[in-house]
């Protein structure tokens, strides 16, 4: 694990839909997702006044030198650009001097305490939605050009400052040649210089092109996700196979001699459509497949061993962990657990908030405690005051 912080992490709860916050400018949460979530930017100054920037240079150099985490140097040439995936050492980053490069970090709030504490800032949106948090370092007029994501983001300028235009863009070709994406024709409509607590939102499929002004510019991207159709359908229905686990062979009594033997049989086909169906019609294993997807953690993750022993008292989730719950269930890591009654409100509290106080630890059924304990040593789950 190349950064890891011991000291005790703050308890962030969500913010309060519809409470004025600084984050979005004095917009409540309510009012950001009706007007703006999906739908236009918004330019916030001072949306972040502590706390900036979350770690030092050094710090994001030595995380983008270390195999756990992904990272990209992206360096404009005169005639180009070019683009190197991590782990990269300091040796293979271009002198700070050297105007034109950018290092992007990602998934920084796997590491990092208080980047998990940014990212829960955001909670207003929900976790299924939610990605990461990756953190660019750019010398002077570094950028990575104009482009579009295909994602929500909220752009937080952490030092520095970075000038980004931003426009709506109908030509979405893009250069030929080039190891990145980068619009041909790019067509900025506004202009903002950002500084240090600024933040730009943007939806998705909204050109923009952000240049560092001066050196040490570091800026935060609070990422979001969203499931693809065609894979989600893939992966449901892969679990959702695996899970039924139907070895009923086709039988054709029926089938006739034919003469076109290439031909497909018509009942093969009905066969297919009705093993489609009856997998469909399974609502509690495409429930359960939907809950363990969304809380599959990301490739790199792995949990550290639990510190101490197991013992009742107040416990937060560890910052890798994802859980989210539905109706009737509770999910996990990629665990799906039926959940009803006063375990399933216990469960969604922990869920919500990421930490559960003491006495609502005690009071679990021995059920509960017993997943809580499990949970705890798998390191998915750990104590709010290390012993
Ligand atoms: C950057 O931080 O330089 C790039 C972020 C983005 O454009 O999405
Ligand atoms: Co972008």
């Amino acid at each position: 694990m190349p950064h890891t912080s011991t000291s005790r992490p703050p308890i962030s709860t969500a913010p309060a839909p519809d409470l004025p916050c600084d984050l979005l400018g004095g917009l409540t949460p309510a009012q950001f997702m009706r007007r703006h979530w999906q739908k236009k930017p918004l330019l916030i100054r001072g949306a972040v006044t502590a706390g900036l920037p979350l770690l030092n240079r050094q710090q994001l150099f030595d995380l983008a030198a270390s195999e756990a985490v992904e990272s990209r140097l992206i360096v404009r040439k005169p005639h180009g650009w070019t683009l190197r995936h991590g782990p990269l050492a300091r040796s293979q980053l271009p002198p700070l001097k050297q105007p034109g490069w950018t290092l992007l970090v990602q998934g920084v709030d796997q590491h990092l305490e208080a980047a998990h504490a940014l990212l829960q800032r955001f909670r207003f949106v929900p976790d299924a939605r939610l990605d990461d948090l990756m953190i660019s370092w750019a010398s002077d007029t570094g950028g990575v050009g104009p482009h579009f994501d295909s994602y929500d983001v909220f752009l937080l300028q952490a030092s520095g400052q970075r000038r980004w235009r931003i426009g709506r863009q109908k030509d979405f070709s893009l250069q030929p040649d080039v190891p990145l994406k980068i619009l041909s024709h790019f067509e900025p409509e506004e202009e903002h210089v950002l500084n240090p607590g600024d933040m730009l939102y943007l939806p998705p499929r909204w050109a923009h092109d952000g240049d560092a002004v001066g050196g040490d510019c570091t800026t935060c991207s609070i990422g979001f996700r969203a499931p693809q159709r065609g894979g989600l359908a893939g992966e449901l229905l892969q679990r959702m196979a695996d899970e039924l686990d139907d070895d009923t062979l086709f039988r054709d009594p029926q089938q006739t001699a034919t003469a076109h033997p290439a031909a497909m049989p018509v009942a093969l086909e009905a066969f297919a459509a009705d093993a489609l169906q009856r997998l469909l019609a399974e609502r509690e294993s495409l429930a359960c497949a939907l809950g363990e997807v969304m809380t599959e953690p990301k490739p790199r993750v792995w949990f550290d061993e639990p510190e101490g022993d197991w013992a009742l008292g107040a416990v937060r989730l560890d910052r890798r962990t994802r859980m989210m719950y539905d109706d009737r269930h509770i999910f996990i890591n990629g665990e799906s657990f039926r959940a009803g009654g006063a375990d399933a409100r216990l469960m969604r509290l922990l869920a919500d908030q990421r930490v559960l106080d003491a006495r609502h630890v005690a009071r679990a059924s021995e059920d509960a405690k017993a997943l809580l304990q499990d949970w705890f040593e798998a390191g998915w789950l750990r104590r709010l005051d290390p012993a």
